[in-house]
């Protein structure tokens, strides 16, 4: 329970519905946990024993009316607590899962990257619905259970003692201590397959989500029943912890109830031994079955409660990792930026100890087209991910217009940098939309100049629905070199003072790749831009040029400097030549 205390603050949104479900909850109890039994000893006796004359039959039916609003009573304080415990309980789960969610968007790419998709979208599904129905069952059964066994003990030991005192009270209520025992025994059963069993609820959320991404790959290698296979093993896995839960959980209620049959059993005997009346028997036992009611599901609650600080576990991996790439305390302010780039020193590495880049040092003036070269895998997409933050460099600092990156609010800073990295995604929304994702507040006609330039107006205005196709998820629909011109246009949209086009026009033909390199230059004057490329042609007319080579910047100069200097810029350019 302690464990949970830090969450408790979702309960204070919903603090009206929660009070009423308690009142409610305590009506329910309080009728019936003593309400009926008192009312047997009650109405029995005048209905039975014998006066004289004889009661009326208006009279006998007046007192037997005392039943059913005992009854009516109990369902609806019933039915009103259920309903505002639930109306509680999404309110919650809601926020859970927007915080989640919320926390989910401002963690380092770095940590989203490292882990399963599917994994983490089961945290934020599963565990937050696991976790929403633990906290409002304990604000409801944690007061209504509790209130009925008070009631219904209170009942037993008031008749008890009416009818024979302290020993038949006492003997009544010997057996409900023992219930403690099975109620801790599978209680500790459980939390740990809870656990167990919401992690394979996420390994097969995450094989799911991993197959339904590889579609394409998964009917070209022919892994239908591979992934088939696996799919399989994770589903009776999961079955599997369900079924040791279950195993546990289950043997709760009879437990209590063999328990319960000891103690009736018990005043039974002594019932006999001390003479005692059917009448104030039957109430005791209608007092004793309702206190052994809510010892059965606070035990239930008990087993809830373990699995909900099982998906706790999971969900706080996210809700309390820390947000290492965060706005400064005091952030400098800046508009638009000049364009000014410069790395001093800058090291850095995805995992500890395998650094991908070794104390870069670079000084890119605004207005700059900078090229970087380099083999596959040698840091350039790293390096350029630094600029807008998306990673955190380890030693050295990144500087934009002489101030370091970390310095600035990262809205202010990722305002002033248009992005097309090596692998574009676009939403599931029409072409138009995606573009404004650019910059928001567009004109039609600005939206369309960018898609012009990006040679993407043409191909837009052929499709059927133009502007208004969807694109389908991730930007499906289209062919690659579509995708990739909207992406682009998408950038030239933002009209940042700095452009990072990693890969940008691989996927195109070279004759609208030409075409887009003639709009560039107009497009890019007096911006900063960092160009990836493995064609030439786009290299050779960059006024900087960077080589990579296994994480350090090897050389740098213009396409004349470096062929005549650089051997694996030569050869870079050579083998690329003798390709075309
Ligand atoms: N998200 C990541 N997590 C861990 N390691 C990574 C990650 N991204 C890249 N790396 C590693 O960092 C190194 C540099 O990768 P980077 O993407 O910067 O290369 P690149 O020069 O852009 O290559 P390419 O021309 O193939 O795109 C590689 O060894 C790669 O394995
Ligand atoms: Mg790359």
């Amino acid at each position: 329970m302690r464990r949970l205390r830090p969450y408790f603050t979702y309960l204070k949104t919903v603090r009206g519905p929660i009070v009423a479900a308690i009142v409610c909850g305590i009506i329910y109890g309080a009728s019936s946990g003593a309400g009926m039994p008192l009312l047997v000893s009650f109405v029995f006796p005048k209905i039975f024993a014998p006066v004289n004359p004889p009661r009326s039959l208006g009279v006998v039916a007046l007192i037997a009316a005392g039943i059913p609003v005992i009854f009516l009573l109990r369902a609806v304080s019933g039915y009103l607590n259920s309903y505002f415990t639930q109306f509680a309980g999404v309110r919650i789960l809601e926020a859970i899962r927007l915080d989640y969610f919320r926390k989910l968007q401002v963690l380092p790419l770095s940590f989203v990257q490292g882990r399963a998709t599917g994994d983490l979208i089961s945290r934020g599904l599963a565990d937050t619905a696991q976790l929403q129905f633990t906290l409002t069952l304990i604000a409801n059964d944690g007061i209504k259970q509790p209130a009925t066994l008070i009631g219904a003990l209170v009942a037993v030991g008031v008749l008890a003692f009416q009818s024979h005192g302290v020993w038949l009270a006492l003997v009544c209520l010997a057996a409900v201590p023992l219930t403690v025992f099975p109620v801790r025994y599978i209680g500790r059963k459980v939390i740990k397959r809870a656990a167990q069993m919401q992690s394979q609820l996420g390994s097969v959320t995450s094989q799911f989500s991993e197959n339904l991404a590889a579609a394409r790959e998964v009917r070209a290698f022919g892994l239908e029943q591979r992934e088939t296979n696996r799919f399989a093993a994770a589903c009776r896995q999961l079955i599997v912890s369900q079924m040791k839960i279950t195993k546990y959980s289950q043997a709760l209620t009879p437990a209590i109830e063999v328990i319960s049959a000891v103690g009736i059993a018990g005043t039974l005997v002594y019932a006999y031994h001390s003479g005692l009346k059917l009448d104030t028997f039957l109430a005791l036992i209608i007092a004793l079955y309702n206190s052994y009611e809510p010892i059965k599901k606070l035990g239930a609650l008990n087993n809830e409660l373990k699995r909900g600080t099982a998906s706790l576990d999971r969900l706080e991996v996210v809700l309390n990792e820390p947000v290492i790439i965060a706005d400064p305390a005091a952030p400098a302010t800046v508009g638009r930026l000049r364009g000014d780039l410069a790395f001093e020193g800058v090291t850095f590495a995805y995992r500890a100890d395998e650094p991908v880049l070794h104390g870069v040092t670079v000084k890119i003036p605004a207005g700059t087209v900078c090229a970087l070269v380099g083999p596959s895998g040698a840091g350039k997409s790293t390096f350029a991910n630094l600029v807008p933050r998306f990673y955190e460099a380890g030693a050295g600092r990144v500087m934009v217009d002489g101030l370091d990156v970390r310095a600035l609010r990262l809205a202010d800073l990722r305002r002033n940098i248009a992005v097309v990295s090596q692998d574009p995604v676009l939403f599931n929304d029409t072409i138009y939309n995606n573009l404004l994702l650019g910059r928001a507040d567009a004109t039609r006609a600005e939206v369309e100049q960018a898609a012009r330039d990006a040679f993407a107006h043409d191909f837009i205005q052929s499709l059927p629905r133009g502007y208004e196709t969807m694109v389908g998820e991730r930007g499906a629909l289209l062919s690659g070199g579509q995708k990739q011109r909207v992406a682009l246009a998408r950038a030239f949209l933002r009209n940042a003072p700095f452009l990072i086009l990693d890969e940008a026009t691989s996927a195109l033909d070279s004759d609208s790749e030409a075409a887009i390199q003639a709009a560039l230059k107009k497009l890019v004057a007096g911006k900063t831009v960092l160009i990836i490329a493995h064609r030439f042609s786009t290299i050779r007319d960059a006024s900087l040029i960077l080589v990579f080579d296994q994480g350090r910047v090897a050389a740098s100069g213009t396409h004349t400097q470096l062929y005549g200097t650089n051997p694996l810029y030569k050869s870079l350019y050579d083998r690329q030549q003798m390709g075309m």
